[in-house]
């Protein structure tokens, strides 16, 4: 267990639900409190990374914002686990797809993330590939949530990438051919963490960009979309 406060959480033990949404942008966290959350309670402010815990149908839940990127959610992961025993994590976030053949708005359940982050060579010896992989139950239930509201859903393999300005020679084309369906920033450090402290993580994704055409969703838009993620989140968690 680490001490608390965390040194990027102030809260105090018990402040925090067993069940949290991680949203990247902390403006998002105080959205879900705002608008899912009954009786929500602001307990972080630190870095302006906003953190709040509510009820959600009556279930005492929480919303953390992460910031972006590996290094980013894995502090705010390792302090939610290790100091405030938080057990289900569910990142609600963006993603850019990496064909026209998955659509802006569509959801994306990361049923397991690769990374071109050092994060887990650090972690093994250098000859070892860890394979963050989502928790199955959650998937399962975010699938049947998704389907019964009506939305289009992908369950697939996506990648955790570095570099948002990536370099033209970083090869989209190859991680599409291997079968990745979306990019974003964050999934393969929250499934490693998980599985490192035995907690449930999902990654519930909406496609706010198609990388190979330069589509993209407009700010209205990715609010909306933002919503229906945070249902489809907590009705599987709850
Ligand atoms: N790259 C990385 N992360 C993202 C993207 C992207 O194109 N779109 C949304 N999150």
């Amino acid at each position: 267990m680490l001490a608390t406060p965390t040194p990027h959480i102030k809260a105090v033990p018990g402040d925090i639900a067993e069940t949290v949404l991680l949203p990247g942008d902390p403006l998002r966290a105080r959205l879900v409190a705002q608008e899912m959350f009954t009786d929500a309670r602001q307990y972080n402010e630190v870095r302006g990374i906003l953190g709040y815990t509510g009820y959600y149908k009556g279930k005492r839940v929480s919303v953390q914002g992460t910031g972006m990127g590996i290094p980013s959610i894995s502090i705010y992961v390792n302090e939610l686990i290790q100091g405030y025993g938080c057990r289900k994590l569910i990142r609600v976030g963006t993603c850019g797809s990496l064909s026209a053949e998955v659509r802006l708005r569509e959801v994306v359940l990361a049923q397991a993330a690769c990374t071109d982050s050092s994060f887990n060579r650090i972690r093994f010896h250098h000859h070892i590939d860890f394979a963050p992989i989502a928790d199955f139950e959650l998937l399962l239930s975010a699938y049947n949530v998704a389907n019964r509201m009506g939305l289009p859903v992908r369950v697939g393999n996506i990648l955790s990438t570095d570099t948002f300005y990536a370099e033209s020679h970083i090869d989209t084309e190859q991680w599409h051919r291997y079968g990745i369906i979306a990019v974003e920033m964050e999934a393969a450090a929250l499934y490693t963490l998980a599985a490192k402290f035995g907690c449930q993580a999902l990654c519930v994704l909406t496609v706010s960009d198609i990388i190979p055409t330069h589509e993209a969703t407009s700010a209205d838009e990715r609010q909306n979309n933002f919503l229906k993620m945070a249902e489809i989140a907590l009705e599987a968690a709850l």
